[in-house]
């Protein structure tokens, strides 16, 4: 094909920087892909609405049953479970594939969704699901599918880090804080599922069936979220030389009988001002992964926000672009030529 359908769920804050990279890169990603990635559509519930950037207003549907039917990728970014579960299974029993960051219906719906895509050969594609930009689950399916991932353990959910952070830096209130992560678009559309921890906890499910192989759901985690963390409690972390985390755990365990099983959890935690995690300032997202052979690694970025989501997003579009453009990824991408090596002495570089 010369050019590929790609209808888009959603233009909240992650699908309208999505929409961005799709009209203002264009030319890039057809490079990459082999062919152009045509925007047919972003579907949202109110057409009129003021965007974080604004598409050729032509491209406002609420018809999104209409743009799956038409497409070669769905992108759904409209979170929640419905609609997007029943559009999401729409374009796999199609034959189409979907990229999604929706958490929240993974970890709850997760498995009927893997069977789907399953069942006609469609990938399912969900990079941006857990911490934002950060690539963390190709490498967890991917590049440790010759190890035993031991354990999962992380900073998952930027809004919290943000209203931590914010606490114990600055001395802010909760609310203040829970306020300007929204106004910067980390926090879901209903923060509860941030400050409660819930989020987080879907993350830790889908951590956990990328590393251990088995579909873990949100209710196989233990939940303790940050809404009961006072100012109070951040300065008595400080004096001790502690500071206050919401982490992720995921781990291998043994069951009183000895079975062999995962414990999956998420609370505050109390970190010595040392641990690398206890550096991860803002919505910023550290994911540590322990494993037999490769021993500790840390992954690290920004973990919510509209533009880094939307890079996640978009490597997963290209990816799933270029196998249908070639039967494959690229080895190396081809605009190699349009930058060239320059001469060290005599570059400016930005940094
Ligand atoms: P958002 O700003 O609330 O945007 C949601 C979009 O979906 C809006 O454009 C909304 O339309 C549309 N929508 C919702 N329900 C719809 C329906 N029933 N029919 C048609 N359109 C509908 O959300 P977001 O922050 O972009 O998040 C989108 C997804 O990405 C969620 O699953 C979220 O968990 C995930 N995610 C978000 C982040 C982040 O940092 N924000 C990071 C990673 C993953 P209107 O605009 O007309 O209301
Ligand atoms: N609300 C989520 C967060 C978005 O704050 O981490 C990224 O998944």
């Amino acid at each position: 094909p010369t050019a590929l359908k790609v209808a888009l769920l959603g233009g909240g804050t992650v699908g309208s920087q999505t929409a961005r990279i799709l009209t203002e890169d264009a030319d890039i990603l057809r490079d990459r892909v082999g062919a152009d990635l045509e925007l047919t559509g972003i579907a949202v519930r109110d057409t009129g609405a003021t965007r974080d950037w604004q598409a050729d207003p032509a491209l406002y549907t609420t018809d999104a049953e209409a743009l799956v039917d038409g497409a070669d990728v769905v992108i759904e970014l409209m979170g929640g479970i419905e609609p997007a579960r029943t559009l999401i299974l729409r374009a796999l029993a199609a034959g189409t594939s979907v990229v999604t960051g929706n958490k929240a219906l993974l970890a709850q719906h997760g498995e009927e969704l893997y069977a789907a895509a399953a069942a006609t050969g469609a990938q399912l594609s969900f990079e941006a699901a857990v911490a934002g930009a950060i690539p963390i689950l190709r490498p967890l399916r991917d590049s440790l599918a010759g190890d035993r991932v031991t354990r999962v353990m992380g900073i998952a959910n930027g809004t919290t880090n943000y209203i931590l952070d914010k606490m114990d830096s600055e001395g802010a209130g909760f609310d203040e804080a829970l306020a300007e992560a929204q106004r910067l678009g980390y926090a879901e559309a209903d923060p509860t599922a941030d400050v409660e921890g819930h989020d987080a906890a879907a993350k830790a499910a889908i951590l956990a069936t990328l590393a251990f192989g088995a579909p873990y759901t949100l209710d196989q985690v233990a939940v303790s979220g940050i809404t009961a963390i006072t100012a109070e409690d951040n300065e008595a972390a400080a004096d001790a030389g502690y500071v206050i985390k919401l982490l992720a755990i995921a781990e291998r365990a043994r069951a009183a009988d000895g079975a062999e099983g995962a414990v999956l959890r998420v609370h505050p935690t109390l970190l010595p001002r040392e641990h690398p995690l206890a550096s991860v300032r803002g919505a910023f997202n550290a994911v540590f992964v322990e494993a037999e052979n490769a021993g500790e690694l840390m992954f690290y970025g920004p973990g919510a926000g509209g533009a880094p989501t939307a890079s996640a997003v978009m490597g997963d579009v290209v990816s799933i672009a270029q196998r249908i453009v070639r039967g494959g990824p690229a080895r190396l991408r081809t605009p190699v030529a349009e930058l060239p090596a320059l001469d060290p002495a005599e570059a400016v570089t930005s940094g």
